[in-house]
C-alpha cells in the first residue's frame, strides 16, 4: 500500500518536472530568439553542442575552482598567484574544456557546502575520497595519492603512532581535513586542536600549544622544510586518494573531467606536473 503511494507520488513529481522542464524551454527559447539567431539556421549541429556543453559550469566560459591554498605542493601563494599542483591540472583540464580558470582560496572545510550550492564548479585541494564526502559530492578518477604524516618536534616523545594515540598528548590538525576526523575518531574531541589552516596548527606545534600534527604527508615535508626542529614520524597514519570534487547534479562536468584526467594521464601530463613539485626520494 504504502510503495504504490510512493509510486504515485514519485510519477507525480516526474509529470511536473516534466512539465516545468517544458515550461523553461518555452520561456528560453522564446526569450533567446532574438533577431539574427533564425538565420544561423545552417549550424545546427554546433549549435546542439552549446546546448549541451553550456550546463556545465556556473559562469559561461569559466571553470570556477575552489580550494585553500596553504596546502604546498598541491596549493600554495606564490605572490598573489595560486601555484601548485591542483592549480596545474586544473588549468590542463580547463584548457582542454576550453574554459578559463578562475581558483577561489576559501576555508577547507566550505569547499563541499560550496560546490554543493553551487557556488564553484569544481574543488581541488589535495581532497581525500571518503564514504562521508561521496554523500555530498561526485568525485572524479583520483589523480594522487596522499598519507597522513605524524609532525612532531625532535626530540619528542612520541615515536610512533601508538605513542599518539594512547598518550594524553593534543594533536593539532586543519579543521574538516580526515586528518581531523580520523584524529578525532581515534582519540576524542578533548585532544583534537583544530585550526583553519595547516600552517596554524604546525605554527602551534612550534610554540608548544600542541604535542603532534596530523597532516598529509606532502604538505607536512614542506612545512618541516620550513621550520627547524621539527620531524616527521615514520610511521604514517592512512593512505588516501586525492580527487576533484563536482556537484553531483553535474554528472556532465565528471564525465568530461574523467575523460580528460584518462588523457592527462596517458600523455603524460599528470605525472610530469607532479614530478615538478614533487621530487621522488
Ligand atoms: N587530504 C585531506 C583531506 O581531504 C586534507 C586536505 C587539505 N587541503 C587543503 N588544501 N588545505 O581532508
Amino acid at each position: 500500500m504504502k510503495k504504490s503511494v510512493l509510486k504515485i507520488l514519485a510519477l507525480a513529481l516526474v509529470a511536473v518536472m516534466a512539465v516545468s522542464a517544458l515550461a523553461a524551454c518555452g520561456g528560453s527559447s522564446s526569450g533567446g530568439s532574438s533577431a539574427g539567431t533564425e538565420d544561423t539556421g545552417s549550424a545546427a549541429a554546433p549549435a546542439d553542442e552549446t546546448a549541451e556543453a553550456a550546463p556545465l559550469t556556473i559562469n559561461e566560459g569559466q571553470l570556477i575552482m575552489a580550494t585553500n591554498a596553504y596546502f604546498p605542493p598541491y596549493e600554495y601563494y606564490e605572490g598573489e598567484e595560486i601555484v601548485g599542483i591542483d592549480a596545474e591540472i586544473a588549468a590542463a583540464v580547463a584548457e582542454r574544456l576550453g574554459l578559463e580558470l578562475v581558483i577561489e582560496d576559501i576555508e577547507f572545510d566550505s569547499i563541499i557546502a560550496g560546490i554543493q550550492t553551487g557556488k564553484y564548479d569544481i574543488g581541488l585541494a589535495g581532497m581525500t575520497v571518503t564514504e562521508d564526502r561521496l554523500q555530498s559530492v561526485n568525485f572524479s578518477t583520483p589523480y594522487a595519492t596522499g598519507i597522513q604524516s605524524i609532525i612532531v618536534p625532535e626530540g619528542s616523545p612520541i615515536t610512533n603512532l601508538d605513542d599518539l594515540l594512547e598518550g594524553d598528548y593534543i594533536v593539532g590538525v586543519q579543521s574538516g581535513t580526515t586528518g581531523d576526523i580520523y584524529m578525532t575518531d581515534d582519540v576524542g574531541e578533548e585532544r583534537v586542536d583544530r585550526y583553519s589552516k595547516g600552517n596554524d596548527a604546525v605554527l602551534a606545534l612550534m610554540q608548544g600549544k600542541v604535542d603532534a600534527v596530523v597532516i598529509d604527508n606532502q604538505p607536512a615535508i614542506a612545512f618541516v622544510a620550513a621550520n627547524e626542529g621539527l620531524m616527521i614520524l615514520e610511521t604514517p597514519y592512512t593512505v588516501e586518494d586525492y580527487a576533484m570534487a563536482i556537484a553531483k547534479e553535474n554528472t556532465a562536468l565528471l564525465e568530461q573531467v574523467n575523460a580528460i584526467l584518462a588523457e592527462l594521464e596517458a600523455d603524460g601530463t599528470l605525472q610530469s606536473i607532479i614530478d615538478s613539485y614533487i621530487t621522488a626520494e
